[in-house]
Parts: structure tokens; C-alpha cells; sequence
């Protein structure tokens, strides 16, 4: 089912390095309220988190974008925080930026919670014009429109725990 490995564990570990000397600069040793999107950013979040010097408390979110057309614009919230955010420097991952629905939503969801801060770090973002305008603050690697799996990355819930994103392909 692989076509071919896009990025290997030496290139997701240097490019995690980068990104965490970046966030710690960022946020000059305050605390950092990391929020993971459930499942897809577990492996990101806590492989960059073990690399951050500045102090950091983890919470997790689950939603699932209703797929009715009426409903939209929305997301049911599947496993909220067990943590209030307000007035906390709130720092999101995500595994990947594919249209963007997910963040943009999330960023509503969290945003009326009122932190004093809310940036988002995403492992990978697609370069499609869907979501060309969403800002990502941390990113790993901007990608083609190739369905990619591992690390995290699923399909059909399998193929999270390879310690590599491939393309997939399901003629193989
Ligand atoms: C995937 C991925 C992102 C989202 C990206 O989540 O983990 O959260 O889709 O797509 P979007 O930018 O088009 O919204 P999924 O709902 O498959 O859940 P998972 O993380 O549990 O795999």
C-alpha cells in the first residue's frame, strides 16, 4: 500500500529540532498550554514536546465535522479539554492541514474560550488552494495533494504507528 516514503525519521527528527528551538524562542520560557487534535497529532505533539525546554502542560480535543449538508460550518465535539484555556498561551497541533475545515473550526471553538494566546503547529499542510489562507505558525513540511499516511496518519485507522509519512497507494 506504500508508494514510496515521503519523509523518513531523520527528516521529521531535524525538522522537529528547527521547530523547537523556534517555539522556545517564541515563548521565552512562559508556559505553554499545548492542545493536541485528536488522534492524528499525538505522535507529532509528543515528539516535538519532548525537544521544547519551556515549561508545557497537554490537554487533548476530538471533533468530528458533521456530515450533513444543513449542519455545515460545524463540528461535534467528541472529547473536549479537561482544561480551562482562559488566559492561557494555547499552542494547537495538528498532524496535518488538508482543506482546513478542522482548524478553522477549532481555532472558533477555542478562540471564544478566550486565551491569551492561540497559535497553531501542524506537522504538514497540503499546498492546495483550499486552505491557502489559513496561517500555520509552526510547520513542518508543506506537502503535495498526496494522501499520506503514518505518523499518525491514518487510513482506516491503521498505518498511525509507522515512524514515517509515505504516500499511499492503494493500487500496490
Ligand atoms: C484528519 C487530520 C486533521 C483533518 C485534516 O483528521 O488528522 O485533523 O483530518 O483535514 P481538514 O484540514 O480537511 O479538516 P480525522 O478527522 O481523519 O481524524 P484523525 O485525526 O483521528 O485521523
Amino acid at each position: 500500500m506504500i508508494d514510496r516514503i515521503l519523509l523518513d525519521e531523520a527528516k521529521i527528527a531535524a525538522r522537529l529540532d528547527a521547530l523547537a528551538c523556534e517555539i522556545d524562542a517564541a515563548y521565552a520560557g512562559g508556559e505553554i498550554r499545548a492542545v493536541g487534535i485528536l488522534k492524528g497529532s499525538v505522535f507529532f505533539l509528543t515528539d516535538l514536546l519532548k525537544r521544547l525546554k519551556s515549561p508545557v502542560s497537554v490537554d487533548f480535543i476530538q471533533v468530528r465535522s458533521y456530515a450533513g449538508t444543513e449542519s455545515s460550518g460545524n463540528i461535534q465535539l467528541i472529547h473536549d479539554l479537561s482544561m480551562d484555556i482562559e488566559g492561557k498561551d494555547v499552542l494547537v497541533f495538528e498532524d496535518v492541514v488538508d482543506t482546513g475545515q478542522t482548524l478553522r473550526r477549532m481555532m472558533d471553538l477555542l478562540s471564544a474560550r478566550r486565551p491569551r494566546s492561540l497559535r497553531i503547529a501542524a506537522l504538514l499542510k497540503k499546498e492546495i488552494p483550499e486552505n491557502a489562507n489559513l496561517l500555520v505558525d509552526y510547520l513542518g513540511f508543506t506537502i503535495g495533494p498526496e494522501f499520506v499516511i503514518g505518523y499518525g496518519l491514518d487510513i482506516d485507522e491503521k498505518y498511525r504507528n509507522l515512524p514515517y509519512v509515505a504516500v499511499w497507494n492503494p493500487m500496490k
